[in-house]
């Protein structure tokens, strides 16, 4: 092992060793704030692993399966050139732009300027805090949903706003309640609710709902449009499952005069199986395009030009591209139910995106109880629900981002383990 030679040497510098012996002061925004789950249950893994467990994650939604072969040659072809390494534009190449704008019209019917109604994202995880960070004065509300993605809470929480939750319940199909939202909104903005008026300004929704998988209805869009409407409300959509097992894409957008209340966010991370290059988008109306680059334009400098024009590719590709991701997809599924089966739990067939969410049996308590029986017996890891909101406490999650052959082995390793889990 390699010592420095000033190991045993006292710190000469006061301000050294309180480093070294005291953990600096995190900001008060960070409080409450804790590490992403999946940060932490990685590291676990990693430790199970290194005692010989070989656990098989099915935990995360990143996809397995490269994006296309063209996407990836134009990523060599345009980086291979002297003129593509400098700063980008702020909002965007417009190649990538005009891209995004074809691909919305052609999937989406949804007509967008290029020009002033599109912002490249790294990411859509990123949009979720740039949309706080630029509408959310300390104590605003937001409503979010119960279950749904954890960044949203934690996005408005470090922008200093207030998580109201929307409890999504599954005899309503995960949609939202609108009459208990009626009575939300206005109780907690009455001066008697302990509110002000308008104290609500965002609400996130996001259909294919993960971690449902309860796809939109043009209905529920257009009721929550007008809800937005009604309360003055920022509808913020994020939407990057539409193409992942469903065939009938829609956006929030469409609907007629939705941009006047609502942005979107989407994605390349799923349906073009580019988790890792980090590109999503914001679509809305111009002033909120405007407003969100204020924000946006003092945190990054830019995307890398080659990655935006093998992603403006990868928007191109045609429909059989969506075709063969969801065979793979569905034939995944189908291994996925049998574990389920195995588990006893009770799921919904139609589900949309990349995990199945499903029931747990009663003999356990919680999604978490389940999970950790399952990860420390067979050395499977499936994710718990409840990370998604205490609504989701009943339930677990499973990705459908491994192979047949892992989803085989987790199955052989279950069966093996059944006679010890409460399941039985
Ligand atoms: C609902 C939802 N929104 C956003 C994201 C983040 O996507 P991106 O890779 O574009 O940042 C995820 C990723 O898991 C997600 O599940």
């Amino acid at each position: 092992m390699l010592i420095s030679k000033f190991a045993n040497e006292k710190p000469r510098c006061k301000s050294i060793s309180n480093f070294q012996n005291n953990r600096m002061q995190t900001s008060k925004r960070l409080e409450g704030i804790g590490e992403y789950y999946f940060s932490q249950k990685l590291r676990e893994i990693d430790e199970l692993n290194k005692q010989g467990k070989n656990v098989i994650n099915l935990g995360i939604g990143s996809p397995d399966l490269p994006p296309h072969p063209d996407v990836i040659k134009t990523l060599q072809e345009e980086s291979a050139k002297p003129n593509v390494h400098a700063y980008q534009s702020y909002k965007g190449s417009l190649v990538l732009r005009k891209a995004i704008s074809d691909w919305y019209k052609k999937w989406y019917d949804v007509e967008l300027n290029a020009d002033t109604e599109i912002l490249p994202l790294i990411g859509s995880k990123e949009g979720i805090m740039h949309i706080c960070m630029t509408y959310l004065d300390e104590g605003d509300k937001v409503l979010v949903p119960n279950p749904g993605y954890p960044t949203y809470r934690s996005a408005v929480k470090l922008a200093g706003g207030e998580c109201v939750d929307y409890e999504l319940k599954e005899e309503n199909n995960w949609e939202p309640d609108f009459d208990a939202l009626e009575k939300l909104v206005v109780s907690s903005s009455s001066p008697t609710g302990g509110g002000r008026a308008g104290a609500f300004k965002l609400m996130w929704i996001n259909y294919p709902q993960m971690p449902t998988g309860q796809l939109p209805t043009k209905s529920l869009f257009e009721k929550i449009v007008a809800f937005g409407k009604k309360h003055n409300i920022l509808i913020c959509h994020d939407n990057p499952y539409s193409f992942i097992l469903n065939d009938n894409p829609l956006s929030l957008l469409h609907v007629p005069g939705a941009k006047e209340v609502a942005i979107e966010l989407n994605s390349l991370s799923k349906s073009q199986n580019m988790a890792g290059w980090r590109v999503g988008v914001l679509s809305g109306a111009k002033e909120r395009i405007d407003e969100v680059l204020r924000f946006k334009s003092n945190m990054d400098s830019g995307m890398f030009l080659p990655v935006q024009l093998a992603a403006a590719k990868a928007l191109q590709l045609p429909k059989s591209w969506y075709n063969d991701v969801n065979t793979v997809y569905r034939k995944r599924r189908e291994i996925v139910f049998e574990l389920l089966d195995l588990l006893q739990c009770v799921y919904d067939k139609s589900q949309a995106g990349m995990f199945v969410w499903a029931k747990i049996p009663s003999n356990y308590k919680t999604g978490f109880e389940l999970s950790d029986e399952v990860l420390y017996n067979t050395g499977v890891f499936i994710t718990p629900g409840g990370i998604f909101g205490n609504a989701g406490d009943g339930y677990i999650r499973v990705s459908l981002c491994s192979t047949e052959e892992k989803f085989a082995e987790s199955i052989k390793r279950i069966k093996a383990f059944l006679p010890v889990l409460k399941v039985k």
